[in-house]
């Protein structure tokens, strides 16, 4: 069977960032069918529509980085109980030029992190309300809001929490399970 290419979006830019570190424990335990990589946002200039004409390079790029893969693991943390700004800004920019979104029928999965007790819940499913109208199935279960972040980590960012490494990769299976069920081959829908 073919490796399912998976882009990994962080909606973090911190560099010491939890969910950076979570995203690439998630990325060491996938199961051997999913192919992950970080598909950075940082450098995405903001979503202007005047643009679309003549897009900037970096959505360019970003689009059809996203356009080549499989599937799209989000793994973000909440800001003011919704989705970080930098995070908006690459759902924006992926979704455009009309018609021609680069998200569309891409199997999905979100994991929020946070230091906080509620593991950004608000962030989380906020960004599951835009994946709906992107057309994007997002996994539903298990649901993944990781709080206590700060307890889960060592100082080189590897996730030494036994108990979470193991949901971790069971929230992977699940999700190359779900890719497997949803993808839709050579499907690019407007
Ligand atoms: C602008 C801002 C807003 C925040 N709002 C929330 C929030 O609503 N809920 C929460 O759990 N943490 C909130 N935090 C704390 C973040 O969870 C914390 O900074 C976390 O470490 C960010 O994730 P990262 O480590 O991946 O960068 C906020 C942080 C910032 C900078």
């Amino acid at each position: 069977m073919a490796r399912k290419k998976i882009a990994v979006i962080v909606g973090s830019l911190r560099k010491g960032s939890y969910n950076r570190a979570m995203a690439q424990a998630l990325m060491k335990l996938a199961p051997a069918s999913l192919d992950c990589e970080l598909v950075e946002i940082g450098g995405l200039p903001l979503y202007d529509q005047d643009l679309d004409e003549n897009p900037p390079p970096a959505w360019t790029a970003f689009r059809e980085r996203i356009r080549a893969s499989d599937g799209v693991l989000f793994v973000t943390p909440e800001y003011n109980r919704s989705v970080p700004g930098a995070l908006k800004n690459a759902i924006d920019v992926g979704s455009r030029p009309y018609g021609k979104s680069a998200w569309a029928g891409k199997p999905g999965a979100v994991m929020s992190v946070s230091p906080g007790a509620i593991g950004g819940f608000g962030a989380n499913h906020h960004l599951r309300q835009s994946l709906v109208f992107l057309d994007v199935p997002a996994m539903p279960q298990p649901e993944a809001y990781v709080g206590s972040a700060s307890d889960l980590f060592d100082e080189a960012g590897n996730l030494v929490s036994e108990s979470t490494r193991e949901f971790a990769a069971k929230f992977m299976r699940a999700f190359a399970a779900w890719v497997e069920t949803n993808a839709r081959t050579g499907a690019v829908r407007a």
